[in-house]
């Protein structure tokens, strides 16, 4: 590819984007940013210090302080560090998903993660993922794509996902918490999730995540040549 571009990735939980944009960006040779990784990690350290977590002052002062790494070997394993420590499993517990969304509303949270991810995309070829990727991270970007798929279906998948990870949650449940983060998520008052007015919309219900990659390397190498 001879242009180093920026692609967004942006979508509801479970829709299958981090598979997606973690494949794309080892096919381009690009940086990827998992951007709810880092929010996780923010939520972790603020459930570990007793934080409240309507206290959107003392959450926006912990998220200027905290050190975050994110890392991506070649066999695509992302690793996620918190002031050092190796958290990659830790910050994808039930009880780091049930309260992340509150510590994505606080404004001051955002503020200091989206200028560490716009740091983190400067001078690289990106794959920059979340919910606000090409709204508020990075407008500019030249590629910018919504996923989005069937509440069943995005339960189904983070059913098959916890599974692998040896735990068994009822399909039920998962569609509730699924529910229930959207509409969180998309009614915050600092970044809803809402798709970038130029943003391709792709729906990967029926989609398997390498058709989705090679849908998006289409689309960019049919512009950067
Ligand atoms: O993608 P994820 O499930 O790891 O995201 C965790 C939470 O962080 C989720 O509640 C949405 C929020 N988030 C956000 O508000 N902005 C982002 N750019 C990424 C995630």
């Amino acid at each position: 590819m001879s242009k180093r571009v920026c692609i967004t990735i942006d979508g509801p939980a479970g829709a299958g984007k981090s598979t997606v944009a973690r494949m794309l960006a080892r096919r381009l040779g690009y940086l990827y940013v998992d951007t709810g990784a880092m929010y996780r990690a923010v939520a972790l350290k603020a459930l570990r210090a007793g934080i409240d977590l309507n206290d959107a002052a003392a959450l926006a002062e912990l998220a200027a302080s905290v050190n975050i790494v994110l890392t991506t070997d070649p066999r695509e394993v992302t690793r996620v560090f918190l002031d050092g420590e190796d958290v990659t499993r830790e910050i994808r517990s039930p009880r780091v998903s049930q309260h992340v969304s509150l510590v994505a509303r606080a404004a001051g949270v955002r503020s200091e993660l989206v200028r560490r991810q716009r740091e983190m995309a400067r001078g690289a070829g990106v794959v920059m993922e979340g919910r606000d990727a090409g709204t508020v991270i990075l407008p500019e970007a030249q590629f910018k794509f919504f996923l989005t798929a069937s509440e069943e279906e995005r339960a189904r998948r983070r059913q098959a996902d916890l599974k692998a990870a040896g735990e068994e949650v009822p399909l039920a449940r998962l569609k509730e918490e699924i529910k229930e983060r959207d509409f969180l998520d998309s009614s915050r008052e600092v970044a809803p999730l809402r798709p970038a007015h130029e943003a391709q919309v792709i729906d990967c219900s029926h989609m398997r995540a390498e058709e989705v990659v090679e849908f998006i390397i289409s689309q960019v190498r049919r512009k950067t040549g």
